[in-house]
């Protein structure tokens, strides 16, 4: 099986609390197709991406459904209770599917507006780094920090902050032992750069385009529809 170049692993096994819809927000519909699919095809159709592994819930109705024709190689890993665990699960069945140590794009199921520009960027920027990196977006706003009351406690400086996106970008092995290392630790990581700063490794920010958003809330369902025709040049 090939094995060298690039892989994606996508997290899809969340329930989306936040959309508040009858189903989860990566099988809702977003132009022709749903959220997951349109994801699925911009990283399959990536000329650097050799293979996608997803993670998908026990009790997912909606993944059967779908009618796929990626055209890359491609396999199915049972979700998590988190998105550690999702992920962790898929990268263990892509250990399955290389005799080697590729780098592995991980990417939210719910953001599917990455553009191939994007990749391709992170990639160059990361392809001989000692570790690897993510996709961020430089915060502009003024940011403040408030108490349980709603009451601004300061303003933090924005010098260097960062909104952390995906893919996150980092060798296979790598990624196992970090996420283990934290899972042991009992240490709660959102994105796989906690674990690998857990580990006291150094990750390299790469800053991305901000029309990568994450779907979370009814209202971005809308957005990510403006982005997508944006991004053809609709509008
Ligand atoms: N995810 C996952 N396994 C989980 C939780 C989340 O694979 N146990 C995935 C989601 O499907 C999503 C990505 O991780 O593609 C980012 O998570 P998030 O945006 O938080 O999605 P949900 O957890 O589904 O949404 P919510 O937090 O609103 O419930
Ligand atoms: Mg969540």
């Amino acid at each position: 099986m090939k094995s060298e170049g690039v892989w994606a692993v996508v997290p899809a096994a969340g329930v989306g609390q936040r959309m508040q819809s009858d189903k989860p927000k990566q099988y809702l519909k977003l132009e022709n197709k749903t959220v997951i699919e349109q994801t699925l095809s911009r990283l399959a159709s990536h000329p650097r991406i050799n293979g996608i592994v997803v993670a998908i819930a026990k009790s997912d109705n909606w993944w059967s459904e779908l009618q796929l024709d990626l055209g890359c190689e491609f396999d199915v890993a049972e979700g998590g209770d988190t998105r550690a665990d999702s992920v962790l699960n898929a990268l263990q069945a892509l250990k399955q599917l290389v005799n080697d140590d590729p780098w592995v794009l991980v990417h939210d199921a719910a953001r599917p507006c990455l553009r191939h520009s994007d990749i391709d960027y992170m990639l160059s920027e990361l392809s001989t780094h000692p570790v690897g990196g993510i996709l961020g977006i430089p915060v502009n706003d003024t940011v403040k920090r408030s108490n349980d009351d709603d009451v601004i406690l300061e303003t933090v400086e924005r010098e260097r902050l960062w909104r952390a996106s995906t893919p996150q970008m980092f060798h296979l092995n790598t990624l196992v032992e970090a996420l283990n290392k934290a899972k042991q630790q009992g240490v709660t990581v959102t994105d796989e750069a906690s674990a690998i700063e857990c580990c006291g490794l150094e990750a390299k920010m790469v800053e991305g385009h901000a029309d990568n958003i994450k779907i979370t809330i009814p209202k971005d369902l809308a957005l990510a529809e403006l982005f997508l025709k944006q991004q053809r040049g609709d509008v």
